[in-house]
């Protein structure tokens, strides 16, 4: 998404300053290039010689009238302007329009998109002057990440803490993908289930939740609102994904029903256990117990939606060991979707816990094998296909 784009950014005089290293090494790593402003007080936080050594080639500029012409020429080339961290101050002068400084004159000179990471303690981000001007800025298209609750560089304990890099990269990836996604209700399930024998023990499945995560972030990113049910896993819920969790197939199952009536697109990924004790016993089980343990059946999720009147497009997940496509292709029939995702997770570099994915795309045109990529562009890729399936081709 960033690869080959010019990204300016601009560091104020906020503790917050020195994060902008990571900042830039991130934008880079995505094959993004970046030139730097900073203002005079972000100087007293990180040196100049710092973030030129991050942002190399190209040197990093903070006086207007010793580099002239650099507050249009910087604006003029670059695709997207980031103010990270962003100052009450530098934040107050762009909402009113001032251009004291090299950074500010910039930004007025910039015509693209901007995004802007505040930075402050608690008490100076709610003071009605800065949330005035924030919604100024709002009211401009200005798109802000953050900030963040949490401790803070003063010692003490609120809203003021810069975005995460992580949060900041995808709203800047989400800048330039389309938003063709927008007005979209996407309910995703994701992850295993537990299903408790006693207290302590459960029969579950290897299943990370990476794949329905890296879809509830595609989707949210191409303007969807999302909604993400998880069974236990340990990957980061996505900026801006609302999130559900549960652990028991039954809660899943619950979960499901009361939000698809709302959903316009619902992929069902996770990995539901297909069995639970017949009874979850109070107490830890003695081990002789075990063996003669009484399982039953799981619910069905995307078979009981099958029954509903009125269905939004179902996507399927189908994880097998081998070539088995004929019996993807069973459910997706049996369970009445519109498309199904055929996983072999016995193949190197595919299925549980794996970073990357190859997983065949089946639909009511036939089949679409993708070849092995991270998990990331595989959601993309079925993404892809929905948009067009829903489009009629
Ligand atoms: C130790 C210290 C930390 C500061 N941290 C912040 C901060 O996190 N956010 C903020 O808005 N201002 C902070 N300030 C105040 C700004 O540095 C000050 O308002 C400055 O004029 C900002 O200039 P600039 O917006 O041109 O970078 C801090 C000041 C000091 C001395």
């Amino acid at each position: 998404m960033l690869k080959g784009k010019s990204i300016l950014l601009g560091i104020t005089g906020s503790v917050a300053a020195y994060k902008a290293i990571d900042l830039i090494k991130g934008l880079k790593n995505e094959g993004a290039s970046v030139s730097v402003i900073m203002t005079g007080a972000s100087k007293h936080f990180v040196t100049t010689m710092s973030i030129e050594i991050a942002a190399s080639p190209g040197p990093v500029v903070w006086d207007m009238f010793e580099t002239r012409m650099a507050h249009i020429d910087r604006p003029r080339n670059a695709d997207l302007f980031i103010i990270a961290p962003a100052t009450a101050n530098t934040i107050g002068k762009y909402a009113c329009g001032i251009a004291d400084n090299l950074l500010n004159a910039a930004l007025l000179a910039f015509t693209g998109p901007v995004i802007i990471a505040p930075a402050m303690n608690w008490r100076m981000w709610q003071n009605p002057m800065v949330q005035k001007n924030m919604q100024q800025l709002a009211s401009t298209g200005v798109i802000t990440v953050g900030p963040e609750t949490g401790p803070l560089a003063c010692g003490e304990e609120g809203q003021g803490r810069m975005a995460g890099i992580e949060t900041i990269i995808e709203a800047a990836r989400k800048v330039f993908t389309p938003q063709d996604l927008a007005g979209e209700q996407v309910l995703v399930t994701a992850g295993p289930t537990r299903e408790y024998i006693d207290p302590v023990r459960y029969i579950s499945n290897r299943s990370s939740g990476k794949m329905g995560y890296a879809l509830a972030k595609a989707a949210r990113r191409r303007g969807a609102a999302v909604t993400l049910i998880t069974g236990p896993s340990a990957v980061n819920v996505p900026d801006g994904v609302e999130t559900v969790r549960v652990e028991t197939a039954s809660e899943m199952q619950q979960a499901v029903m009361q939000r698809i009536g709302d959903s316009s697109l619902f992929i069902m990924c996770a990995a539901v256990a297909d069995f639970a004790p017949e009874a979850t016993l109070p107490e830890k089980a003695e081990k002789s117990a075990i063996p003669s343990l009484k399982l039953r059946l799981n619910p069905d999720i995307l078979l009981e939606t099958s029954r509903l009147a009125k269905r939004p497009f179902t996507v399927g997940f189908s994880a097998e060991t081998g070539h088995n496509i004929a019996r993807a292709k069973k459910k997706m029939s049996d369970k009445k979707a519109d498309m199904f995702i055929f996983n072999d997770v016995t193949k190197e570099g595919a299925g549980f816990d794996s970073e990357t994915n190859e997983v065949t795309m089946i639909d009511g045109h036939g089949e679409t094998a993708l070849p092995c990529m991270p998990k990331e562009e595989v959601a993309a890729a079925i993404l892809d296909r929905i948009t067009s399936l829903k489009r009629g081709g």
